[in-house]
């Protein structure tokens, strides 16, 4: 027999919560690190998320980074704040663990362009092609291919596959093109592309280019091929951020998603980042839709209600499985990406600091 006392205090503590609960003078940070601390949970961010919630997390990092962390970590849950893939590939890579995000919707148009059942259709119709795909993509598209890559260790992957192998590539047939052009390798692509990267403008950024002479372009492989040719580094989130920590020019035009400047700026404040322009002239239309789904009071929801979370069927899961490991194995110990997490991981030191107080 329960006490109606009991009843409500264990109801209250059931009751899912929305964001019309959430009290608006409640600290958020706060409430954060004292669910981190009570669910010895971690916290991970990719680059593109809001500057807060950069702030907040216990690693920041590109999608290998986040991966290999996962993989790694003993936290018993992983709050991870990025794309609905990314929090995939954790779950894979660390079924045992519990792995939330603060907004199931959280996808990738990357991921909508490649349905498993064309995927599979696709590798049919090409028996002799080895299936390289990018992170970007379902666990059910992962489980049908040979090795995933993400954009800092394709080139390295596609270098260990034999010279006369040939090599499917999908989904995003910019990062695919880039790929075959620099390896001079026989790649068939799949013709998917990213939202966001296709935003740039060409016209705007030759403008841009010329009111600041001086400036070195960094640009995400994602970007159409006009606009990495205007590019002085291409690379993955963390490899653009190496690029402009150590560059000596002062300022920088960042073709990428622009919530990659906070830690931009707050690696270099004295430096000064451009985001690229879209047609418009702006760079606002190209922030990430699926990535700014994710708010601090969802972060704060989702570990209060320990939801929504990744789940997956097993056999799914293993299949999928094999082409990360694979991944993981092919990738170089010293990616560029390793230089990043270190500095990621001081701004995130702070997270971590004051959740143990
Ligand atoms: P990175 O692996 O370079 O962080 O890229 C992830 C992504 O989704 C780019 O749009
Ligand atoms: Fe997907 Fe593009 Fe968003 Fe990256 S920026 S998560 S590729 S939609």
């Amino acid at each position: 027999m329960t006490t109606g006392r009991d009843n409500s205090s264990t109801l209250e503590k059931m009751s899912v919560l929305t964001e019309n609960d959430i009290d608006p003078f409640l600290d958020l940070e706060e409430e954060i690190n004292r669910l981190r601390r009570d669910m010895n949970a971690v916290v991970l961010a990719h680059y593109y998320q809001d500057g807060e919630i950069q702030d907040i997390a216990d690693f920041v990092g590109d999608s290998l980074d986040l991966s290999r962390k996962a993989a790694a970590t003993d936290a018993d849950v992983i709050v991870f704040c990025g794309v609905r893939f990314m929090a995939e590939v954790a779950k894979i890579l660390s079924p045992e663990k519990k792995v939330i995000l603060p907004d199931m919707a959280a996808g990738c148009s990357l991921e909508e362009t490649c349905p498993p059942e064309q995927f599979r259709a696709f590798r049919a119709k090409h028996p002799d092609h080895i299936a390289i795909t990018y992170i970007n993509c379902s666990a059910e598209v992962k489980a049908a291919s040979d090795i995933i890559c993400t954009s800092s260790n394709a080139e390295a992957i596609i270098d260990q596959i034999p010279r006369d192998q040939p090599i499917l590539f999908a989904p995003d047939r910019h990062l695919g093109a880039y790929l075959a052009k620099k390896s001079g390798r026989d790649m068939t692509l799949w013709q998917g592309s990213c939202i966001v990267h296709e935003q740039f403008s060409h016209r705007e950024l030759v403008r841009l280019k010329s009111e600041h002479p001086d400036a070195p372009v960094a640009a995400h492989p994602e970007c159409p091929d006009e606009i990495l040719r205007l590019a002085d580094h291409v690379g993955s989130t963390s490899s653009i951020l190496n690029f402009v920590g150590s560059a000596p020019a002062e300022t920088f035009i960042v073709a990428t998603e622009p919530g990659i400047i906070h830690q931009m700026q707050k690696n270099s404040p004295h430096k000064t980042f451009i985001g690229a322009p879209g047609a418009d002239g702006q760079c606002s239309c190209n922030t990430c839709p699926f990535m700014a789904l994710n708010t601090m009071e969802k972060l704060y929801l989702c570990m209060r209600n320990g939801g929504p979370e990744i789940t997956l069927p097993e056999d799914l899961r293993q299949r999928a499985e094999a082409p990360l490991i694979r991944m993981l194995e092919m990738s170089p110990v010293a990616a560029p990406a390793d230089a990043e997490s270190a500095n990621a991981e001081s701004s995130v030191t702070a997270g971590k600091a004051a959740a143990a107080q």
